[in-house]
């Protein structure tokens, strides 16, 4: 693939390979990807630098970012069409993200809930990465004059301040960066954890609160048993007074293309297990390709990294290009090569 027509309009998401990918990612996000495929450059990143504003294992998470990248192929992501690649290996990442956070308040990261979340899981280590963790997103997306960015509803507040922020610049410098907009799924936006539906599902939680992509089928069945719901047995959506019941709908929902009430409807008046039954067949149905194709592109490291590399290039230069506008608008000295 040479540097992508400037006129397609520019999709951007990033993933963190900081753990086993879990059911949330794959319906608010990793789902969405493909859906525009045709119509966008699409560009998907493996937020290695990202991950390391909490500790990692150097070995784990080289081998997650090769995970990571396998499961957008496998997820159905041709690599020809669009751009998979890991943001360590473009340094322009970081570039952008030290000139974005000299335009960003510490007041807007202070209030990014995100943040505030990740400080108290994580009470030793709260660094400099971790608070400005924003910054570099903002970077990834305006890096790429993106116009569209598909995310879970936890990013919406990242967005906006990515949003912010580009107008901001744009205010001082004249139209630098394209403003993104975000891209969220009819339903599914959130899936709550399996054991506190009131809290998002989320990888860094303990094992039987998420579902995980590469989960066989005996432990999806297992934990979808075990997932709390309430002690009624009636089948509607009804987030605020029915949040795990409703969570199951979701699940449905998103993996069927059904709308909750439809699912609802389906299952009126059988029990909670019936319930979970569905939604364990769906989810292992819908996972069974993605992991067969996952286990055989991870027996092909070789190739993986050849995309990677590959792909790193072509992101590479289509960053460029908005970091030496930047620059030069910034007032750094004129390069002349
Ligand atoms: P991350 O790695 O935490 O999650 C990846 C994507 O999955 C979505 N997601 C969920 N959606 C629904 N329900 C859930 N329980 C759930 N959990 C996670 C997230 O919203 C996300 O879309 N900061 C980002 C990664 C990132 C990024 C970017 C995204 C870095 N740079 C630029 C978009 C554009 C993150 O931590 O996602």
């Amino acid at each position: 693939m040479d540097t992508p027509a400037e006129t397609k309009k520019i999709i951007f998401s990033g993933i963190q390979p900081s753990g086993t990918l879990t059911l949330g990612n794959y319906i608010g996000a990793l789902r969405n990807f493909k859906l525009l495929e045709d119509e966008y450059q699409c560009i998907y990143c493996v937020v290695d630098m990202h991950a390391i504003t909490v500790r990692q294992d150097p070995a784990a998470l080289r081998r997650r970012c090769l995970e990571l990248a396998a499961i957008y192929i496998a997820s159905g992501l041709d690599p020809k069409k669009n751009v998979i690649y890991c943001q360590s290996h473009v340094s322009a990442h970081a570039e952008l993200a030290w000139i974005l956070n000299c335009f960003t308040y510490m007041g807007e990261l202070q209030r990014m809930t995100q943040f505030k979340d990740k400080a108290q899981k994580h009470a030793d280590n709260i660094n400099a990465g971790l608070f400005t963790y924003p910054t570099l997103m903002a970077a990834d997306i305006l890096l790429y004059q993106t116009d569209l960015v598909p995310i879970g509803a936890d990013q919406k507040q990242h967005l906006e301040l990515t949003r912010d922020i580009a107008q901001r610049f744009n205010g001082v410098y004249g139209d630098v960066f394209t403003v993104p907009e975000g891209y969220f799924g009819k339903v599914g936006s959130r899936i709550m954890s399996l054991q506190d539906p009131t809290r998002k599902m989320s990888k860094s939680d303990p094992e039987d609160t998420f579902i995980s992509l590469l989960d066989p089928p005996d432990a999806i069945r297992r934990k979808v048993r075990r997932a709390v719901t309430d002690s009624e047995a009636d089948i509607r959506f009804d987030p605020a007074n029915k949040p795990g019941v409703s969570n199951l709908l979701s699940i449905i929902a998103a993996l069927t293309g059904q709308s909750v009430e439809e699912a609802a409807a389906e299952l009126r008046g059988q029990g909670y297990g019936k319930l979970k039954d569905r939604v364990s067949e769906c989810v292992i149905e819908t996972l069974a390709p993605l992991q067969s194709e996952h286990r055989r592109l991870m027996a092909d490291k070789a190739y993986l990294q050849g995309v990677l590399t590959e792909n790193a290039e072509i992101a590479n230069r289509m960053a460029l290009r908005t970091l030496r506008k930047v620059q030069r608008k910034v007032g750094f000295a004129e390069r002349l090569k």
